[in-house]
């Protein structure tokens, strides 16, 4: 596409999001109107999110996983969202659909694989924004990490592509069922690349959780994303704590597409939490930046941005915890074969001890363990 179309496109989708976002009404401010868990030392325990479910133990983001997830205690559950072609938000980690579906098996759909530049790279496969729901649920999941998960593949060819809305259904059975209220975290996968798409995240994002009743303050919701501008307008939009993940590397992709050289580790200064906190609750960093790894990758001492964000008032929610060795610092692994689990409880408690207000885990059983046990 050429460039000034490129922009017109984008320009069009930007202005579709926020005519859609500006009839909700604005989002409550202050730190002191929060709920407690948007709040850095209101609650008494970090909270376990179940990340992409118990994808340690199910194929990850299927309405099995979630469920397992919260019969293993996790807090909260995560939906990582992207759109279909007829804009419904479905359950993946990225728009891609390869690695975690049988689509490549399926001769039906052979003609719809293609190349795509997402975010700056180059990614041939199948995506979810050129298949209708109808044709996405013909799909089965399939374990994305067959090496380091085996067990996980007998699962494979069980379970269909879930929606937003069936994550949303599910967590509401599973609360009346278990006597608590499981909360969701839905993350924003790629949001300047769907709005140019013509297929904004945001509007569905915020018609659902409202239509669920789900957006108001003490709703048991996160909304997360990597990239700042969405956050902002969702912002605008949402009533519910918002939280900022950022990567040990490179800066937001929206932030590349307007040429703003900030990068995530500008983002983690005390100046950069404090504009985070001018529209966000929290901060999801990756693992390392909150311990980082030594010479050896055991776990080095900690770095201020738990203490940094929790000045700022954001709470902190580190990912991601998993118990293959393949995932933990050298003096957590059990031995040098990357399957088998090592010491994730140890790993987690180290995290606990500085202070984190969540963590994303893969095993949730097990950061329930390190937490209560
Ligand atoms: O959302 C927290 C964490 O999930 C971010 O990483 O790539 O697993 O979505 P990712
Ligand atoms: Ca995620």
């Amino acid at each position: 596409m050429a460039n000034s179309l490129l922009s017109r496109f984008l320009l069009a989708a930007t202005a579709t999001t926020l005519a859609c976002l500006a009839v909700v009404p604005p989002a409550a401010g202050a730190p002191g109107d929060r709920a407690d868990e948007a709040r850095p030392g209101a609650r008494p325990h970090p909270l376990v999110i179940g990340h992409r479910g118990a994808s340690g133990y199910r194929p990850e983001h299927t309405l099995a996983s979630y469920e397992l997830a919260a019969r293993m205690g996790a807090d909260y559950i995560e939906p990582d969202l992207v759109a279909t072609a007829d804009g419904v938000l479905v359950a993946r980690h990225e728009n891609e659909i390869s690695s975690t579906t049988d689509v490549a098996e399926r001769p039906e759909f052979a003609d719809r694989e293609t190349t795509k530049t997402i975010d700056g790279y180059e990614v041939t496969g199948w995506f979810t924004e050129d298949f209708t729901l109808a044709e996405l649920k013909t799909l089965r999941a399939k374990e994305r990490l067959p090496q380091l998960r085996p067990d996980n593949t007998r699962f494979d060819g069980r379970y269909e592509v879930p929606t937003f809305q069936e994550v949303i259904d599910l967590t509401q059975r599973l609360s009346r069922e278990l006597g608590r209220d499981i909360g969701i975290y839905p993350e924003t996968k790629h949001p300047s690349y769907f709005a140019s798409l013509g297929l904004p995240l945001e509007p569905p994002l915020v018609r659902t959780l409202t239509r669920n009743g789900l957006n108001h303050k003490n709703a048991k919701v996160f909304v997360q994303s990597f990239e700042v501008s969405n956050l902002k307008a969702l912002d605008k939009a949402l009533r519910v704590p918002l939280v900022q993940l950022v990567w040990k590397d490179g800066q937001p992709y929206d932030f590349t597409d307007r040429g703003d050289d900030r990068t995530y580790a500008d983002m983690v200064t005390p100046g950069g939490l404090a504009e985070i906190a001018t529209y966000a609750d929290g901060v999801g960093p990756e693992k390392t930046m909150v311990i980082g790894w030594d010479d050896d990758d055991s776990l080095d001492a900690p770095s201020d941005l738990v203490p940094d964000a929790h000045d700022a008032g954001l709470v902190v929610h580190p990912y991601t915890f998993r118990a293959e060795n393949a995932f933990l610092p050298s003096d957590h692994r059990s031995s040098n074969h990357p399957a088998e689990h090592g010491d994730v409880t140890g790993e987690l408690r180290a995290y606990y001890d500085v202070g984190v207000d969540g963590v994303f885990t893969d095993h949730p059983d097990l950061g329930v363990a390190a937490r209560d046990d």
